[in-house]
């Protein structure tokens, strides 16, 4: 189902705005005809992110970290909170302030949504199922999560950002909306993070080998970064509240040697296959079960894997200035459209 946009013009937070899924985000709600304030604190985000939207008349940015006190100058109708670093090698850093910035961050926003009677939405992650058990992953499940290993500060961090967030909205104070969001790619992910996806993409380009963890017969679904944001926004606008978290990802499940194979046949690239032992709580397997999506929202992935990655693929050419090799197109393949949201700066 398409995503509906509300009549009304909306004045609206998006905090980790400048981040990659955030500043999609921002593209999206004003193309729709909103005003946005992004306010980040550029930890992981990029300014060239939203450089476009720099002179837009209804678009503001805010340096700041949301741990820090922040006071909005005029009414907010809807608080998107992205802030917080996505990969492991970033958000293991300063693992302290990743938890601070769920915790203490989250509920200073919940506070803001409070007092302007905004509606708000906790990105939220897959990584609240941990090493999962059960399989696919429905909200139901409890999850399987280390509360001390290296990954908690943010597994456990966004738990607790879960938990608040319910608490506000049992409590009658917020309309509190939670969206599980499983790996999300795309133009404008950082080429340097880590993340499976850019990691491939970049060493291929560059002539490297691919590092894959383990044996690579672990599973991770991969969803397009579009088809997040329009599910995103669903949720927010759906009435009533849900009273549920609801998992956001693409069902399509692959093993990460079957993405290193279509990354290094869509790039025509040479490089070999280097093999790294598996990282610590690093999950098997990953697939969304989006029943709850379905039903709720009407919502499902539309991207398939080959598109979303023509798209990134030609987005990282760019960004690292490589000549893209002769390669066989597909049939419907992208061209440089995809590397803009459809809504992207008026
Ligand atoms: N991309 C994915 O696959 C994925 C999967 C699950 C969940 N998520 C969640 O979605 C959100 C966006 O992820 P992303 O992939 O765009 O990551 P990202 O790192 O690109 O974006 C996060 C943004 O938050 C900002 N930020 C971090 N800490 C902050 C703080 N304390 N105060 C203000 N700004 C802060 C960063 O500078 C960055 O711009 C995150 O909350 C992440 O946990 C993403």
């Amino acid at each position: 189902m398409m995503h509906m946009p509300t009549k009304r013009s909306l004045t609206i937070l998006v905090t980790g705005g400048a981040g990659f899924v955030g500043s999609h985000l921002c593209d999206a709600l004003l193309a729709e005809g909103h005003t946005v304030t992004c306010l980040d604190s550029f930890l992981t985000g990029s300014r060239a992110n939203i450089a476009p939207l720099m002179n837009h008349p209804r678009f503001t940015l805010v340096d700041a970290d949301i741990c820090d006190d922040y006071i909005h100058h005029g009414h907010l109708d809807r608080i998107y909170n992205l802030a917080c670093a996505a990969s492991p090698a970033r958000y293991q850093a300063d693992p302290i302030h990743t938890m601070m910035t769920c915790v203490q961050g989250t509920l200073q926003l919940l506070a803001l949504a409070e007092r302007n009677g905004a509606r708000f939405l906790q990105a939220s992650t897959s990584e609240v199922y941990g090493d999962p058990e059960e399989h696919p992953q429905h909200e139901a499940y409890h999850g399987n999560v280390s509360c001390i290993g290296p990954r908690a500060c943010y597994d456990e961090g966004k738990r607790a950002a879960e938990t608040l967030s319910f608490d506000m909205h049992r409590q009658g104070r917020v309309d509190a909306r939670v969206a599980r969001i499983f790996n999300t790619y795309g133009p404008r992910m950082q080429r340097d993070d880590g993340r499976i996806v850019s990691n491939l993409i970049v060493q291929a380009l560059s002539g490297q080998d691919l590092t894959i963890h383990g044996t690579g017969r672990q599973t991770r679904s991969f969803c397009y970064v579009s088809d997040l944001v329009r599910g995103l926004q669903s949720l927010m606008e759906l009435r009533p509240n849900p009273g549920q978290p609801v998992n956001l990802g693409n069902p399509d499940e692959y093993q990460i040697l079957e993405l290193a194979e279509q990354v290094l046949a869509m790039t025509g690239s040479r490089s070999s296959l280097s093999f790294k032992p598996l990282p610590q709580d690093d999950p098997r397997r990953r697939r969304p079960d989006i029943s709850a999506a379905e039903r709720l929202l009407g919502w499902r992935p539309g991207v398939p894997l080959h598109q979303g990655l023509q798209a990134t693929i030609e987005y990282f050419q760019m960004q690292l200035d490589v000549t893209p090799p002769r390669r066989r197109r597909h049939p419907t393949g992208p061209s440089e459209d995809w590397l803009h949201h459809p809504g992207a700066a008026e």
